[in-house]
């Protein structure tokens, strides 16, 4: 039965998790790519304001609400009022989605470990990574054929993940979360200590750093660093609601909140450092302009890594094999987190086990999961990934943010955060941030993001969206309209 008194048993155990949910394959491989593109240095100045203007800030809603509430998102619309109990389901619907595909990313990454002890990429990473790991087809029928060695890895993530989550709070998360952070942050520092001494590492770095002034005036960097610090956060995911559920009385709460985003952000301009030494090392050994090295995501991370760990003799054994790893803590702790929310709503709503709820929600997006592991399964998980971030989440901070800001009142969450605050209270500012200017900018960019990304795709794209839209709206029906089987509800 749910457990309404399951708390951390230490606020390290409630910080570790969050920081573990935050840092994810964003603030490795998404990060540097973004604070290079747009501005260098110059980003630094849109980032920092991002954090203190806009996460920051809907950090302490997220927060605000799961220690008030004491349960997921779809449980605190309904008591808001029973007519917005559908908003609360759909606001889960991308995280959803994010988990069935999220674990397949780390499943690519779990074949790596291995293969990076021995470069067993070979010469061609990335012929190797599209023909002989993905063995992509952009053809549709790819559907029917499995790529084999990903339909292992990913096994083996979601029995990983499904292990962890399944157990009581404290014994899974929280233990996973206190082995797995540190050990990220240890190989991340590790790797960042060789990176910086590598020849060429000063050019990476002043690559990366030399801010570019003019760009500050640009609109594009300044969505771009909202972006970067709404996904980093992972904010709009409910996963800090969840995990705040749990929080017991005496927790300072806007210290928690400025812990994690700084360290979050901490750990990404130390780890684009890092990236940035590593492509400065390429740069000057093969001679090649480093603006051709740089790249994000997959083509970061499963291509240019492996060619430069190729070149890079016997420390490519000692880095590759690190890299790799932080990717592999990193995507667990972020995956583990994703499931969090999904558990706590059915668990709320079905008055079922954690364990069971876990186990359900890991069966149907196992079956999901499946479809990424065929042969055209990395195409439909570009689609996934776009639609979701650019459609879901966006949308999903607007209506977060109008339904417990503007409908409900952040005045009403403001005793909960203040309680225990000692250097820093919140009062009158931060509501009018919330609730006046933040879902008119997360509107805004929602609309731009839309419109950029969204609606002018190729047709195959656009059957992919639409029915991505019918699983969100009518997923959320059908859970709202199920009869509740918990007594508060
Ligand atoms: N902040 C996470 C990241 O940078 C976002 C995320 C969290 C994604 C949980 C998926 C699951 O990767």
């Amino acid at each position: 039965m749910t457990d309404e008194k399951v708390k951390w048993n230490s606020n390290l155990s409630f910080l570790l998790a969050m920081i573990g949910s935050a840092v994810g394959l964003g603030n490795i491989w998404r990060f540097p790519y973004v604070a290079y593109t747009n501005g260098g240095g110059a980003f630094l100045i849109p980032y920092i304001l991002s954090i203190i203007f806009l996460g920051i800030p809907l950090l302490f809603v997220e927060y605000g609400a799961g220690y008030k509430f004491k349960s997921g998102i779809s449980k605190i619309a309904h008591k808001i009022n029973s007519k917005y109990e559908y908003i609360g389901w759909f606001i889960q619907a991308s995280p959803f989605l994010i988990l069935t595909y999220y674990v397949v990313v780390v499943a690519w990454d779990l074949i790596y470990v291995p293969l990076s002890f021995f470069k067993g990429w070979g010469p061609k990473p990335e012929e190797f990574f599209t023909n002989t790991i993905l063995q992509n087809s952009a053809d549709p029928s790819g559907l029917f054929s499995i790529a084999i060695y990903v339909l292992i890895a990913l096994i083996i993530v979601w029995a990983i993940v499904w292990f962890i989550s399944h157990r009581n709070l404290n014994d899974g998360v929280g233990k996973a979360n206190r082995i797995l952070t540190p050990l990220l942050f240890i190989c991340m520092i590790i790797i960042v200590a060789f990176a910086v001494t590598l020849p060429g590492a000063s050019l990476g770095l002043t690559t990366l750093f030399t801010p570019d002034w003019n760009s500050v005036l640009n609109p594009n960097i300044w969505v771009a660093a909202f972006g970067q610090i709404l996904f980093s956060l992972s904010i709009g995911m409910t996963i800090t609601l969840a995990y705040a559920s749990y929080l017991p009385d005496e927790t300072n709460i806007p210290r928690s909140a400025l812990t994690v985003a700084i360290a979050n952000s901490s750990f990404e301009v130390f780890t684009a450092a890092g990236v940035f030494s590593i492509l400065g090392f390429m740069s000057t050994t093969n001679n090649i302009p480093i603006g051709e090295l740089v790249s994000q995501g997959t083509g970061l991370a499963f291509v240019a890594f492996p060619e430069i760990f190729n070149v890079m003799g016997t420390l490519g054994y000692v880095i590759g094999p690190l890299f790799f790893l932080c990717l592999l803590f990193a995507g667990i702790t972020s995956n583990i987190s994703i499931i969090e929310p999904l558990a706590l709503s059915v668990q709320d709503k079905f008055n079922i086990s954690r364990s069971r709820a876990v186990s359900i929600i890991s069966i149907v997006a196992f079956v999901i999961s499946l479809l990424f592991a065929t042969t055209y399964g990395s195409t439909l998980l570009g689609v996934f990934d776009t639609f979701v971030n650019q459609f879901g989440l966006l949308l999903n901070v607007t209506l977060q943010t109008i339904l417990i800001a503007v409908i409900y009142g952040l005045d009403k969450l403001l005793p909960g955060i203040n309680k225990n605050a000692t250097f820093l209270k919140l009062g009158k500012k931060w509501i009018l941030l919330v609730t006046y200017i933040i879902p008119v900018i997360s509107f805004i960019l929602w609309i731009q993001a839309v419109f950029t990304n969204v609606i002018f795709v190729d047709s195959a794209t656009m059957i992919v969206e639409f029915i991505l839209l019918m699983i969100m709206l009518i997923l959320p029906y059908i859970l709202t309209r199920a009869t509740p089987k918990s007594g508060d509800y």
